[in-house]
């Protein structure tokens, strides 16, 4: 399931990121697959990316290289731009050319997280910052390019690798004896793994219908899903889970995790209060559901153990 026949080539772009890596461990000697990094395949050159579809013509394309420092975005809104949509733009229109399938990923802060409960795939978009408002004309640009494609959106994204909330967490649990975390935005942590493994299977299902009766058309299935862990918390209950989780990979600390209003952390990007993401469009077109964030963090935690025993084999687990 987690792989593609060999016949398929598949170009992977951001394969340094959290997603990025963790396709390149699933599809790694199972596919013809080209793996490119930012230094290989430089986003804010639209041009140098087309010509690199051009020479590969490869059947799936996945997307996972993007702009995604948020607030560092509200002051480098042109390069968020070219990178979250005019190069998607550049990418989904040399697919359309020979029919190539785009798998693209977007994100929760398109919404403005005004509405009560979660949010529909055509519910009104509202990007309350530059990089909602840049990977919403991505989805858009890609839509208009006409081809087919795949746009994911998902949300809080971690992995035990790379930037992100859990390795943030994680080190400020290990210098702080108290830690003050925002308790009024709710959304789902997500995975990369789960992301990575959730694709593939979408992909599985999609395999006889890219060689088949529609592979001449743009078909029915192109589109946008949601595509976010079961569950939702807020960034408090987030972190509160890591250290409870976590509690052997603090070096013996035990900070106290206070909530807050966003209000008392004001930061350059405004964030939605509410991006929790209904996922039943995915399940119902292609019987894909992502685990519950609680499960994909404590795969994470596994993953991170696993790791430091390996740098550091003295080290007891449990
Ligand atoms: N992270 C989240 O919380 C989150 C939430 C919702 C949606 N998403 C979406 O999910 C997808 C995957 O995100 P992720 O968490 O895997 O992001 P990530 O870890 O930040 O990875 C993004 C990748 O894009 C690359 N990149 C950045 N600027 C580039 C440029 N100018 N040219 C080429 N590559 C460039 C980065 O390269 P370097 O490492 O070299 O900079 C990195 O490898 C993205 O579409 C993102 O918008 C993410």
């Amino acid at each position: 399931m987690n792989s593609l026949p060999a016949a398929d080539r598949v170009l992977l772009l951001g394969a340094n990121g959290q997603l990025g890596s963790e396709f390149r461990a699933l599809l790694e000697g199972r596919c013809e697959l080209t793996a490119l990094t930012r230094a290989e395949a430089e986003f804010s050159q639209p041009e140098q990316i087309r010509r690199v579809v051009r020479e590969l013509r490869p059947t799936v394309i996945l997307n996972a290289a993007a702009y995604t420092a948020v607030d560092k975005a509200e002051s480098e809104p042109e390069l968020a731009a070219l990178v979250n949509a005019a190069t998607p733009a550049a990418l989904a229109e040399e697919a359309a050319r020979y029919g190539g399938l785009l798998v693209h990923y977007s994100t929760d802060y398109v919404f403005d997280g005004a509405k009560t409960g979660a949010w529909l795939e055509d519910d009104a978009t509202g990007p309350l910052n530059v990089y909602g408002r840049t990977k919403l004309a991505g989805e858009r640009a890609i839509a208009e390019a006409g081809g087919r494609h795949l746009i994911f959106r998902t949300s809080w994204v971690f992995a035990p690798h790379g930037k992100n909330f859990l390795l943030t967490m994680l080190r400020l649990g290990r210098e702080r004896d108290r830690l003050t975390i925002v308790a009024d935005q709710h959304g789902a942590p997500t995975s990369a793994r789960a992301i990575a493994r959730a694709t593939m299977e979408v992909l599985g299902k999609l395999r006889g219908k890219l060689r088949g009766e529609e592979a001449a058309s743009p078909s029915s299935w192109s589109g946008v899903y949601h595509m976010s862990c079961a569950g939702e918390t807020t960034w408090h209950g987030f972190a509160q889970a890591i250290m409870d989780g976590c509690a052997d990979l603090l070096d013996g600390k035990r900070p106290e995790v206070v909530p807050i209003p966003g209000a008392q952390y004001p930061t350059p990007a405004r964030r939605p209060t509410n991006s929790v993401m209904d996922n039943g469009k995915l399940l119902r077109r292609f019987g894909v559901a992502l685990p519950h964030w609680r499960e994909a963090l404590g795969e994470a935690v596994v993953q991170l153990r696993q790791d430091r025993l390996q740098r550091d084999p003295g080290t007891v687990s449990r």
